[in-house]
């Protein structure tokens, strides 16, 4: 399998400053963080992605989550991983990520897909990075069918990913609930629940229908 389509035609600053940020962490990225997997199991059963459907990773770095959405969806599904930094995909590939998923080079907020072809999109670690979050959510949403779902996660949750940067919580934190279900409000989603316990960090949300 061809491992990696390049669909970034040129960076931008963010783009190109995001990829200086992580490129250099790619190898590392999996030993950094051993225990996780039981949360991305998690977060990924309760995406619910539908068997034989289409799902698409956005930021997937070197693809946690991919084994799991595979099992998800099935043979007869489609999983795509997603990520701007090539590394990263590049990583992927070196766990044998590219057997079970298609991997894209690409910027989640202009992704080479067309519109409603997804029935589910899996984000962990994304929007941090975005320098125009609602634009992200938003073409996040265009290309999720009306109806598909949308799990925005981290494997850890607020407080506790404070605490280990030594910072305080703030409430102009996007991820705080009352901003991200506006946000997600505001760019094509209705927020299901946020889950911002000590262990994870899981937004469950769906692509509403368009207004009659
Ligand atoms: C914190 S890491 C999370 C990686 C992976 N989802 C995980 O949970 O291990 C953030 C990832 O977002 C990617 N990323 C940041 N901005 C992006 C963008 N605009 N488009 C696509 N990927 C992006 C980075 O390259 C990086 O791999």
């Amino acid at each position: 399998m061809t491992p990696v389509t390049t669909t970034v035609p040129f960076m931008s600053g963010d783009l190109a400053a995001t990829r200086a940020f992580f490129g250099p962490r790619a190898a590392g990225w999996e030993i950094k963080f051993p225990d996780d997997g039981p949360r991305y199991r998690q977060a990924v059963a309760d995406l619910a992605p539908p068997a034989g459907g289409a799902v698409a990773d956005v930021a997937c770095g070197t693809g946690r989550a991919l084994p799991e959405l595979r099992d998800a969806v099935g043979p007869n599904g489609t999983v795509l991983g997603i990520d701007v930094t090539a590394e990263m995909l590049a990583e992927a590939v070196a766990c044998g990520r590219d057997e079970i998923a298609t991997l894209v080079l690409a910027d989640a907020t202009r992704l080479p897909l067309p519109t409603g072809r997804l029935d589910a999109v899996f984000a962990a670690g994304l929007l941090a990075h975005l320098a125009d979050p609602d634009a992200g959510l938003a073409e996040l949403a265009r290309v999720c069918r009306p109806g598909g779902r949308l799990a925005v996660f981290h494997p850890i949750g607020r407080a506790a990913l404070a605490r280990r940067h030594g910072h305080e919580l703030s409430t102009e934190d996007l991820r705080a609930e009352p901003n991200i279900r506006a946000a997600l409000g505001r760019t094509g989603w209705h927020c299901d629940s946020v889950d911002d316990g000590e262990d994870r960090y899981l937004v469950l949300a769906t692509r509403e229908l368009p207004h009659a």
